[in-house]
């Protein structure tokens, strides 16, 4: 598992991201890649030939000491085998050692049971973030 700013990980998780979120979600390539990415940590995740299969990332919030975390994404083929929860659980370590007390992600609605798992709560009403339904959902991160 690689962990590091965009400039290690960017063509693995572009790969991940590619398949996942533009061409099987089918979000619009121009809100995918955004500003963001350049001052993100990353994570990627990428099997024994070196091929990538899962990323996420994470960035300070402009709220004080609150982390968020996105574009959590496992090529659909290796779903199921614990990835997804690799990448996630890297992400709260590391949302902990950038000093965050809080961790922060917009859900899509179909994954929330993937995040209560791993002590995220649900909080508001859904909403449309690139034409999928999301919801707010948060956790404390340990000292
Ligand atoms: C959501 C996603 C990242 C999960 O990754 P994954 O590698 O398939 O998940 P894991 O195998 O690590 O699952 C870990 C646990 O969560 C559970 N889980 C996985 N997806 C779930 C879901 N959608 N709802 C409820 N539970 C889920 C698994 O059953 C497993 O539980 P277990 O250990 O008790 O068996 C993956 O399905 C994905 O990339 N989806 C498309 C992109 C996406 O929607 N990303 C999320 C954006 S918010």
């Amino acid at each position: 598992m690689a962990e590091g700013d965009w400039q290690q990980v960017e063509p693995g998780a572009r790969v991940v991201r590619q398949a996942v979120f533009v061409v099987e979600q089918a979000v619009a390539p121009a809100l995918e890649w955004d500003a963001i990415d350049a001052r993100a940590t990353h994570v990627l995740i990428s099997d024994i030939d070196a091929a990538p299969c899962a990323t996420g990332r994470l960035f300070a919030d402009t709220e004080p000491g609150v982390m968020r975390i996105g574009r959590l994404a496992v090529l659909k083929h290796l779903r199921g085998r614990g990835l997804g929860d690799a990448v996630l659980v890297r992400l709260l370590k590391r949302a902990a050692e950038q000093g965050g007390t809080r961790a922060v992600l917009h859900a899509q609605t179909h994954a929330v049971g993937f995040y209560l798992r791993r002590g995220f709560t649900a909080s508001g009403a859904e909403f449309i973030e690139d034409g999928i339904p999301h919801v707010r959902m948060s956790r404390r991160l340990p000292a």
